[in-house]
């Protein structure tokens, strides 16, 4: 067995070696015979004169090899009780015809494809049938409201929309059409079609620019795969930044086939035939890279799970679809193991299911705290792997490499960097700072291949300008993770937090930036400042203070329930936005910055590190018994 050292070691060492061995794992229409391209350094391209398609590698070579009889897809909705099979030459069929719709649409190869879909097959065939015929597809997650979804629509410029009648949560049915009619009112480009799949719950009324995905799926003539070079972008998937207006980080084609495959046998240990089962959403990048593309990619069965971890129906809803399904390892969000510790504190409903299929549990999205590590530690008794990766490196920047030798757990840590990803801890100066000690967490240029190589614009070379300010030009010779954290004496690395106003709710990540714009807009209210604050179960909540303006008469129970909703509607219900005070002040810095890092200490533990710039310590102190009320 290869060594996690050696193979890391190897990774830097020799990076050319390296990836070119890895890449002969996927099938090339042109091989490439380079892996790193650094002409336009600080900028990178993986293997540049590859050529391939990736729907390709996850379908048709399987089919080709003998697996076409073999599951690729299970889908359990524990929402509708519906669980049905595909197998690789089924879901071949569908992507094939879909792709072929899409075409006779008029999508062609580059142009952009937004899917709004819930938790169904349809959204895995959409995503392979945009790679088919070199479309770049955009998903949106459901849980975002109309504005967001309009924000998406304006950056990406789709030619097509393909939605889904409706999404399915506990208790409601989410309506999708409106939704999309709403943002497509809301933007300044139009699509020219809007695809709709009927879902058995929804009949969606169809208006003059939409059409019935049966209907144009139907009579559609079945897509060949189209070859795309290794640097074209597959997909864009937008995420929250520091302003309100999201990144689009792109994906390109061969580095991230490339990178996947080897995640998949090397830290996940899943080859062809293992049952994997990631518990995210399409909308997330967890849900591209490990519901979706990685598992296809290596010839496994995936399973697509239309549901939560409780409530649906209870707490054993996890365990059950183990059993069922034979599920090998499990990827999911620490608050999902939250939920379920709160719910069925002793695993009584882990006693009902055999679950001796899984072999590991793998956790990330979020910071994994020792006390849900101790608990599935404890009650699954199998190996809990935590790791850390984000929309922008699209496959784990650190992990314990399952498929190699695998390190001993340190709770708390999610171990160490995987190839090609040299991680380092900075101060403010950019000067690396000893081991042990806190800082900036930022990773050598170059990346691995499957890390983003630029932020979305029809460019060419994308929005260079915007990547370079987001993440470049911090620390220059470094990508900025927006992480803090340290690594230890044993080269363990410690992710303790964002330095930056991201946060992370329920493993959904969010910019209190963007709940910020919203509250900003109230006619009554004169300044806010939003921050993510601790919460038992979804790992942080957003709470917002605003500022009345002088004369403003609003009554504070009317505004609050006003601006809750106003969140609601526009960023969507994702953004579980309960919590706002009407303050007299905001503390700030005496060149007028809002103190939100000591806003939320002080919510968190009562306490904070308050910088001597700021400009009243008077206005902390009265915010103190606010802030701290609910911790
Ligand atoms: N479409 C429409 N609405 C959605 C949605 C979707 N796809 N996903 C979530 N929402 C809504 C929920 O219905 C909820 O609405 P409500 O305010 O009316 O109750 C709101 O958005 C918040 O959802 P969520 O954050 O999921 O909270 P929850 O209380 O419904 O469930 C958990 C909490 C922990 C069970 C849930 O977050 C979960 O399963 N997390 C697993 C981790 C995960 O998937 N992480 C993704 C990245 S790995
Ligand atoms: P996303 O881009 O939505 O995947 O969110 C990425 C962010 O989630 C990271 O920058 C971290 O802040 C956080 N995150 C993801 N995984 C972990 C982890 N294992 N430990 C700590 N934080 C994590």
């Amino acid at each position: 067995m290869d060594t996690y050292a050696d193979t890391y070691r190897r990774s830097l060492s020799d990076p050319e070696g390296f990836w070119l061995q890895a890449a002969e794992s996927i099938d090339w229409v042109r091989s490439p015979a380079r892996a790193l391209d650094d002409s336009r350094a600080p900028f990178y391209r993986w293997f540049p004169d590859g050529v391939l398609n990736t729907c390709h590698n996850a379908l048709d070579r399987h089919v080709a090899t003998g697996r076409g009889e073999q599951c690729a897809l299970i889908w359990d909705s524990a929402m509708t009780g519906a669980v049905s099979h595909v197998t690789y030459g089924q879901l071949l069929e569908r992507v094939r015809r879909f792709a072929g719709a899409l075409r006779d649409l008029g999508v062609a190869k580059g142009d952009r494809v937004v899917l709004y879909l819930p938790m169904i097959p349809e959204a895995v065939v959409a995503m392979l049938a945009c790679a088919r015929i070199g479309a770049v597809h955009s998903v949106v997650f459901g849980g975002f409201a109309a504005k967001e979804l309009a924000a998406r629509i304006d950056d990406a410029r789709p030619t097509v929309i393909v939605a889904a009648s409706c999404g399915l949560e506990p208790g409601r049915v989410v309506e999708y059409k409106p939704i999309v009619d709403e943002a497509v009112a809301l933007s300044a480009h139009r699509p020219s079609r809007v695809v709709v799949l009927q879902r058995d719950r929804v009949t969606a009324p169809l208006g003059e620019r939409d059409v019935d995905w049966d209907t144009v799926t139907a009579r559609a003539d079945p897509a060949d795969c189209v070859p795309v070079a290794a640097t074209d972008p597959l997909y864009v998937l937008y995420t929250s930044g520091t302003t309100g207006r999201p990144k689009g980080v792109v994906r390109d084609t061969g580095g991230h086939a490339v990178a996947l495959q080897w995640s998949m046998a090397n830290i996940y240990d899943i080859g062809p035939g293992d049952v994997f089962w990631t518990a995210s959403d399409v909308g997330w990048v967890v849900g591209h890279s490990y519901i979706v593309y990685a598992p296809l990619l290596v010839g496994a069965t995936t399973v697509l799970y239309e549901g939560k971890p409780v409530g649906t129906p209870d707490a054993g809803a996890f365990w059950r679809v183990i059993a069922e399904h034979r599920v090998k390892a499990l990827f999911t969000a620490p608050t999902a193991f939250r939920a379920i510790k709160r719910a069925d504190p002793e695993a009584a409903k882990l006693r009902e299911h055999d679950v001796s299929s899984l072999r590991t549990l793998f956790l990330a999205g979020e910071r994994l705290d020792p006390e849900t590590y101790q608990w599935a530690d404890q009650v699954l008794d199998i190996p809990v792997i935590d790791h850390w990766w984000q929309t922008e490196t699209g496959w784990p920047v650190c992990a314990n490499p399952r498929g190699l030798d695998p390190l001993p757990v340190k709770p708390g840590s999610p171990t160490v960097p995987m190839p090609g990803f040299e991680v380092h801890v900075l101060d403010q100066s950019g000067t690396p700072v000893p081991r042990g000690r806190e800082g900036a967490i930022c990773l050598a240029l170059p990346m691995p291949p499957g890390t983003l190589p630029t932020l979305w614009s029809d460019a060419e070379g994308g929005d260079t300008e915007r990547f370079h300010e987001a993440y470049l030009a911090r620390f220059p010779g470094y990508y900025l993770t927006g992480d803090s954290g340290y690594i230890d004496e044993d080269g363990y690395v410690f992710v303790m937090g964002r330095t930056d106003d991201v946060i992370n709710v329920a493993g959904h990540r969010l910019s209190t930036g963007s709940i910020e714009a919203v509250l900003a807009a109230h006619p009554d209210v004169a300044e806010c400042a939003v921050v993510g604050v601790h919460d038992a179960m979804k790992g942080q909540v957003p709470r917002g203070f605003v500022v009345l303006k002088s004369g403003s008469g609003a009554d504070g129970d009317t505004l609050r329930a006003d601006l809750v909703a106003a969140v609601r509607a526009q960023i969507g219900p994702v953004a579980a936005f309960r919590d706002v005070d009407v303050v007299e002040a905001l503390p700030k810095t005496r060149s007028g910055k809002i103190l939100r890092k000591s806003m939320r200490e002080i919510a968190d533990t009562g306490q904070a590190q308050v910088p001597s710039t700021i400009e009243d310590p008077a206005v902390l102190d009265a915010l103190r018994p606010t802030l701290h009320q609910r911790a």
